[in-house]
């Protein structure tokens, strides 16, 4: 696999240890440091900022250029050519699907968006103001409690079928959750919508009052979720495998990667844009807003700035811009307070020094958070239609995991506490 090696000499040692350098299809080379351990030593890289944690052939990102490939096939390809299920399946599968594939996998989706009548049992015990994740968090993991025939990890067919069950009932679930907190009867899932069309059916109609989903929200929905489907080693995505490397079975793998998404460092971010542009109320107070940003003894961020990867731009948020002006101008709200802070806030950000100098530009969830809020979806539900798009990305990373020889993920630390000391005698 490789023929370079990387040479590691401790001050005060006369010997080198060779560590291998291995080279990917794309990307930096890596240096693999698994040696170390039996020369006792341990590498340290808190946040894993130069850490690659495994070998994965499903999403290449170039933080630098904006780069960001499903299999080889670039995000802004995929979101104008492709649809959110067929993505599911170049994701799960790694090719795209032939069109008896594609309407094979649309319909084996189609079969699993029920679930279970008991679940419906649940959700009287959430009280009517819990938050929607932490619903999400326990109703999902519960799935386990129910699936007893998708749990062998070890088997191919239970894997397939655990995946097709977690993307089919995704939106009904958290459908469900919406319903809850606002007092509605749930809705059965309709098999004859379009996957996207569904869930907005789901969320908005009523079994006394069923309208028709508009075409330009179910594409604008379809390809949010397409946009959020997969985002490589990202903090709940390399949950989800660090769950699954116990053997944990993928209803409880999932649920772990739903509680990782809630932060709003991470998929909470887009929940966290809308309070702040609820915050700031008036563009007048968008200044003191970026000077609470820049201000070092203020723990406040410019919620929706800002990646870990992304040094240029995020391509998603390209994408997601058009789309934004799209839904705004369909509904014909582009001149709604709220939006304005936001294009405003976007605008000041990207001029600012502060935030080009740290290479600071809208995220996904900027703009997804505006989206969301237009098609009447409330703040707090953000967060769990990330989940539903990321849902194919985190099952396509743990049956990677499983498919392959792996082992138990277990990272070593830097001790800092006492050394050994003697209990006091009494
Ligand atoms: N507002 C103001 N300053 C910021 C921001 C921000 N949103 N983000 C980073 N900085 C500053 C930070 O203070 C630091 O400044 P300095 O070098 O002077 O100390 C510098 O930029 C680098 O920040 P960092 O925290 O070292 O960067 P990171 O790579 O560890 O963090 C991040 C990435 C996304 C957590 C961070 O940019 C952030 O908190 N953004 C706001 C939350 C957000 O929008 N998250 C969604 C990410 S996209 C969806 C997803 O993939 O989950």
């Amino acid at each position: 696999m490789s023929n370079k090696v990387a040479k590691l000499t401790l001050e005060g040692s006369t010997e080198s240890i060779d560590l291998p350098v291995f080279s990917g299809t794309l990307g930096p080379d890596v240096v693999d440091v698994g040696g170390l351990t039996a020369k006792g030593l341990f590498t340290y890289d808190p946040g894993f900022m130069s850490t690659a944690s495994c070998k994965s052939a499903i999403t290449y990102i170039d933080g630098d250029k904006g780069v960001l490939l499903h299999r080889g096939y670039p995000i802004e390809q995929l979101a104008e050519g492709s649809n959110f299920l067929e993505t599911c399946f170049l994701l799960l599968n790694g090719e795209l699907p032939d069109a008896e594939e594609n309407l094979e996998f649309a319909k084996s989706i189609r079969y699993h968006t029920m679930v279970h009548e008991q679940l419906y049992e649940f959700f009287k015990g959430f009280p009517r103001d819990a938050h929607p994740m932490a619903i999400m968090v326990g109703v999902v993991g519960a799935l386990s409690a129910f699936y007893h025939d998708s749990l062998d990890i070890n088997d191919e067919k239970h894997r397939e079928l655990a995946a097709l069950r977690l993307i089919a009932k995704m939106p009904t679930i958290a459908a469900m959750v919406y319903k809850h907190s606002i007092g509605q009867p749930f809705l059965y899932p309709r098999n004859d919508f379009s996957y996207a069309e569904n869930f907005l059916h789901m969320m908005f109609n009523t079994p006394c009052d069923e309208a028709k989903v508009s075409p330009i929200l179910a594409k604008a929905m379809d390809t949010i979720f397409l946009l959020h489907a997969d985002h490589e080693q990202n903090a709940s995505t390399s949950t989800v495998r660090l769950a699954g490397s116990t053997g944990a079975n993928p209803f409880a793998c999932i649920s772990s990667g739903i509680a990782a998404l809630w932060g709003p460092a991470h998929g909470g971010a887009n929940e966290a844009v809308l309070n702040m542009l609820y915050e700031i109320e008036d563009e007048s107070r968008i200044e003191e807003f970026i000077n609470r940003a820049k201000d070092k003894n203020d723990p406040f961020r410019l919620m929706g700035f800002g990646h870990r990867v992304y040094k240029n731009f995020d391509p998603r948020a390209k994408v997601m811009r058009e789309i934004c002006d799209e839904v705004l101008q369909d509904l014909g709200v582009e001149n709604d307070p709220l939006f304005r802070i936001a294009r405003r806030l976007e605008k000041i950000a990207l001029e600012d020094e502060y935030f080009i100098e740290r290479k600071l530009y809208p995220n996904v969830d900027f703009y997804s958070g505006i989206i969301l809020q237009a098609i009447g979806i409330p703040a707090s539900m953000f967060t769990v239609i990330f989940a539903i798009g990321r849902t194919p990305g985190w099952i396509s990373h743990w049956n990677e995991m499983i498919s392959n020889p792996y082992k138990i993920g277990r990272p070593r630390q830097l001790y800092t506490g006492h050394v050994k000391r003697d209990y006091p005698k009494k």
